[in-house]
């Protein structure tokens, strides 16, 4: 077989993960839950997406911000009733700052660089999101671990994008991972946090094919590509499950 030819696979598609044994209430189940949490059209549940309080979402982002630009032009545009309270970024230069302002959305910089601990670090992080009464942590590129400060400060309320399909290649240079690798389908997966980097029950994938002659850059761009798709429909479906089964804490 010409191995060239074996990248071929159908258009990317999101997919929603079924089985992880420790996601507990915070998994979800068929694509049709998916559908319903795009459309706000599930009958069982009493409030449609539409209906209910915007999400009021703590964005944290080391990086260029992308993810952060999808999901603020996902609210613009009708498609995740959410706002962006606050966003986090940890390295002076992040672009994220700038998009941030372009949208008139706060943005403050915590750098870990001036925290003695990590503990320390989250615990200013958890501080200044509850000061904005944030409920939902989304992970946009924030290029740090986080610890149980964090995640106790927001219980099942953290989602992360990751560029992989997930359990694959997880922590740094996952693309590359891929490629190394010789996978021919690779992606992006968002999940919920947990102590172990990448390790969380899964919310949504996207599967990206990995074509002749890709490199990191190419591979990269197509992926970013599905993340900026599947990162609002997963804040809206995890939000759908979490809501309604584990309370908030103050
Ligand atoms: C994304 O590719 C995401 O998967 C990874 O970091 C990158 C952030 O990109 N965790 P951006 O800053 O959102 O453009």
């Amino acid at each position: 077989m010409n191995i060239e030819t074996a990248a071929l696979i159908s258009p990317p598609l999101a997919i929603l993960s079924t089985d992880s044994a420790h996601a507990s209430q915070a998994s979800v189940d068929t694509a049709d839950e998916a559908d319903e949490a795009k459309s706000g059209s599930n009958e069982s549940e009493p409030k449609s997406e539409a209906e209910s309080e915007p999400l009021r979402l703590g964005v944290m982002a080391s990086g260029s911000g992308s993810n952060f630009e999808a999901i603020a032009a996902a609210i613009e545009a009708g498609r995740l009733n959410a706002t962006i309270e606050l966003v986090i970024y940890n390295n002076p230069q992040a672009r994220v700052a700038e998009r941030a302002a372009k949208r008139q959305i706060p943005a403050e910089l915590i750098d870990h660089r001036t925290f003695t601990s990590r503990e320390a670090l989250d615990d200013e992080i958890a501080r200044r999101f509850k000061g904005c009464n944030v409920e939902w942590v989304i992970m946009a590129g924030w290029m740090r671990r986080v610890t149980e400060r964090l995640l106790s400060a927001f219980p099942s309320r953290i989602l992360n994008i990751h560029p992989s399909l997930l359990p694959s290649f997880p922590g740094i240079r996952s693309v590359e991972q891929a490629l190394n690798a010789g996978v021919k389908i690779t992606g992006c997966s968002v999940h919920f946090v947990e102590l172990i980097v990448d390790s969380g029950p899964i919310v949504m994938q996207a599967a990206v094919p990995i074509l002749p002659g890709d490199s990191v850059e190419s591979l990269q761009a197509r992926i970013q590509q599905q993340e900026h798709v599947i990162f609002p429909q997963a804040i809206a479906l995890a939000a759908q499950k979490v809501s309604a089964t584990i309370p908030a804490t103050s």
